[in-house]
């Protein structure tokens, strides 16, 4: 395994492509080596991502055609997709006719590669996206849930279904509770991507709080079919995402009813023992917030029992452990290198 390796973002001037290349400029072990952009190419980055100049002061975007042609001949290459779903999965089919190397591993951020069938995918997003044998290639997972590396290549769950997973696959896999979970999700404005539509552009979420998509969110059946495949328990999924006003930053709290009498010290005693070994997941000691993990790619956790319920509390970062830090979680391990590197950078406590 090479010292360092190249590399490549999808996502051109997107706000996850734009994380991504700040968490690249910190690593031990993965340097940049290109960036695609549809809109912009010979654009600097810096025009782009103005906070990143430092790191990128003359670099520039290409053309999807230029950065398949420096992957080509490659042996080992980093992949990271954060092109919009429905996108990412025709460019990712182009890196793969491209670059037919075994040293390449990709992790796509997108929701393109999440199902394990077209017709899963087809069914949540109403359009075809990478045939069976492209699919066949991912798996998709929280680091967290799984052992080594299932697939070459990785599909990322996503913010809010990171969000969900952490909290409910300890209490799934112990039983703990009845599979109908209901669970209620805030996330930041950086969570609707850069370009500003109606419900998602400041004037409108600065000041409020809304629900959206209420029980329809196209999460849910992600969350269900990734909690099934790794605890071997369906869940029915009853999610209500809210829409907060602040940039950054998932909450979610997950309700559901107890199998068997216990107390909150032994929910969060059995929550904080699936996470022993996981240097980003961790117990708040009491109900955990955003700015515990903002910009970080931790997660908090932490349970309360009432009545024979229990509530979990859970909070990350959407665009670092829910989007580019879990991506790089994931490469790390895809290449051997110690899971953390690069991510051990903590919250900025104030943003
Ligand atoms: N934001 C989050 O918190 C978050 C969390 C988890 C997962 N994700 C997923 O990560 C991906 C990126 O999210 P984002 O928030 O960064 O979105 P974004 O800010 O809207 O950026 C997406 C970027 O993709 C590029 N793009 C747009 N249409 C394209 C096309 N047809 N072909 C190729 N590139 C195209 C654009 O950049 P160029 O024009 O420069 O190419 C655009 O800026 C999405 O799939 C999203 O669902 C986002």
């Amino acid at each position: 395994m090479s010292a360092t390796v190249p590399a490549f973002v999808l996502g051109g001037t997107g706000y996850v492509a734009g994380e991504l290349l700040r968490l690249i400029d910190a690593h031990p072990h993965f340097e940049f080596a290109g960036i695609a952009s549809d809109s912009r190419p010979g654009a600097t980055l810096a025009a782009a991502f103005p906070h990143l100049a430092p790191a990128y002061p003359t670099h520039t975007f290409v053309a999807i055609e230029t950065l398949l042609a420096a992957l080509g001949p490659r042996q080992d290459a980093a992949l990271f997709c954060a092109a919009p779903h429905g996108a990412a999965a025709g460019l990712v089919a182009r890196v793969l006719a491209e670059c037919r190397s075994s040293g390449l591993h990709i992790v796509d951020i997108s929701a393109d590669h999440r199902f394990r069938t077209p017709a899963e995918y087809a069914a949540v997003y109403g359009h075809a996206a990478a045939d069976a044998a492209q699919l066949a290639a991912f798996s998709c997972a929280v680091p967290e849930h799984v052992a080594g590396t299932p697939t070459a290549h990785v599909a990322h769950p996503g913010c809010f279904a990171t969000a969900m997973l952490l909290a409910l696959v300890p209490l799934l896999r112990h039983d703990l509770v009845e599979p109908d979970l209901y669970i209620s999700g805030v996330t930041g404005s950086t969570g609707s991507g850069r370009t500003p539509a109606a419900g998602t552009h400041h004037p409108d979420r600065h000041g409020d709080f809304y629900a959206y998509k209420s029980l329809a969110h196209r999460h849910a059946p992600e969350v269900r079919a990734i909690a099934a495949a790794v605890t071997g328990r369906e869940a029915r999924i009853h999610f209500v995402p809210h829409s907060g006003p602040f940039a950054r930053g998932i909450e979610i709290t997950l309700q559901a009813r107890l199998t068997r009498p216990v107390t909150g010290a032994e929910v969060n005693a059995l929550i904080g023992e699936a996470y022993r070994d996981c240097p980003f997941v961790g117990m708040a000691g009491r109900e955990p917030r955003i700015k515990d993990v903002a910009a970080s790619n931790y997660a908090r956790l932490h349970a309360e029992v009432g009545d024979g319920t229990v509530a979990v509390h859970s909070v990350i970062d959407n665009l670092v452990k829910g989007a580019a830090g879990g991506a790089v979680q994931w490469m790390n391990r895809l290449f051997a290198f110690p899971e953390d590197s690069g991510l051990r950078a903590v919250a900025a406590g104030w943003t």
